[in-house]
């Protein structure tokens, strides 16, 4: 069946290297970008798409019914990856509504459209859910997360996250919708918006600006190159069985503190900076509020079943994003002022 998939967030940061990476590899299916673009959403990431014959852009909020409904009547929607969300742990602590609205509303709303439209021929069509890590809680002890690891999301965004993988297996169950969950660990990489961790570092370095590390900087996370993930995306989309949740990661922890000093490594070299220079930028802050400790995830199941693994190793991939980061200072701009909302603007005479 000729195939015609919603890609929801595809502005977004893993979003957008989703829809490349399927309108490049896949000219047969209809590629739609459906995004609110909020202050996360920036179609400038999407440049080299834009004129492509099987990629089409929608303007749309997920908690909009009616306008879904028109779009997957518009579009003749066969499939669906669920990218859109509010993404960001600092913001759903200052105003974890917006969480629940994007996250749970917005995803509900979805379903429901989809669960409708397809309603003749259920089994023809796939809703998979993307999601985190962060919903199996926090790490002490040693071990990692897998696919059977019971939820225990501490903060406001992983609770809005953990809620949305529920519903969608509920809807599996109930209404007999074929769906699939991943869980992906933190990504990094070209196009990251400068609020997160590596990107705002690479940002202040090359700024001279300092570096806010919560705590003691010894709260670890578990990084993936995004290119890594979108390729993970493709493999559950196409191999992946429905109603099986996969966790994704690059067996990669690294230490907030030790990430940072690599960074201001790098920087000092790429940048003719003396050794060390970087470093004095490093300055300890106020903790983040219930700050999750360790985040690490276990892939094999995705490896052994479905036979991904990441391509790149990490210092690899960190020299190709600080090096994206210092040749994209347009894009880097443009965010930091939000007028890269004037590029939709250009772009769609809207
Ligand atoms: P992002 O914040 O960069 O992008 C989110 C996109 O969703 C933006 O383009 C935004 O405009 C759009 N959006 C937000 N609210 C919307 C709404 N109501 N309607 C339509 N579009 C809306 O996020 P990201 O880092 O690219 O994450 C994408 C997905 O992957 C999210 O579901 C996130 O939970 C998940 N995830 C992220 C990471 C990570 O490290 N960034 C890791 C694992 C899973
Ligand atoms: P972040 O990039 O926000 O991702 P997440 O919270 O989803 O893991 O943060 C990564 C880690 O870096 C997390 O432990 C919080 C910490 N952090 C800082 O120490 N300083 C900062 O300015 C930011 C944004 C994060």
């Amino acid at each position: 069946m000729h195939k015609s998939i919603l890609i929801t967030g595809g502005a977004g940061f893993i979003g957008s290297h989703v829809v490349q990476l399927f309108v490049d590899k896949y000219p047969d299916y209809k590629i739609i970008n459906l995004d609110a673009l909020t202050y996360a959403g920036n179609l400038e990431n999407l440049k080299s798409v834009q004129e492509a014959s099987n990629y089409f852009f929608e303007k749309a909020d997920i908690q909009d019914a009616d306008l879904l409904k028109e779009i997957f009547e518009k579009h003749q929607i066969t499939d669906v990856i669920h990218l859109a969300a509010e993404s960001h742990v600092d913001r759903s602590i200052t105003d974890p509504l917006a969480f629940v609205k994007t996250n749970v509303f917005g995803t509900v709303n979805l379903l429901n459209v989809a669960k409708e439209f397809w309603k003749e021929n259920l089994q023809d069509h796939l809703f998979y859910h993307v999601s985190t890590d962060e919903v199996y809680g926090s790490l002490h002890d040693g071990g990692f997360f897998v696919e059977t690891t019971p939820y225990d999301p501490q903060s406001p965004y992983s609770a809005s996250k953990a809620a949305s993988d529920h519903f969608v297996r509920a809807y599996a169950n109930t209404y007999k919708m074929r769906t699939v969950v991943s869980n992906c660990s933190n990504n990094y990489g070209p196009n990251h918006f400068p609020e997160k961790l590596i990107p705002l570092c690479i940002n202040n370095i090359k700024n001279n600006k300092p570096l806010p590390i919560y705590g003691k900087g010894e709260n670890v996370r578990d990084w993936l190159f995004v290119k890594d993930h979108a390729r993970a995306i493709d493999t559950v989309f196409h191999k992946g069985k429905a109603g099986e949740t996969y966790n994704i990661g690059g067996f990669n922890e690294w230490k907030n503190i030790d990430i940072v000093r690599l960074l201001c490594q790098k920087m000092d070299e790429k940048l003719g900076r003396e050794a060390g220079t970087s470093e004095q930028l490093i300055t300890f802050v106020k903790d983040r509020a219930g700050h999750d400790l360790r985040y690490a995830i276990d892939s094999s199941k995705i490896k052994n079943e479905l036979g991904w693994e990441p391509s790149l190793q990490f210092e690899e991939g960190i020299e190709l994003t600080i090096d994206w980061y210092l040749s994209n200072q347009d894009w880097l701009d443009h965010v930091t002022s939000g007028s890269y909302q004037e590029y939709y603007k250009e772009l769609y005479n809207a």
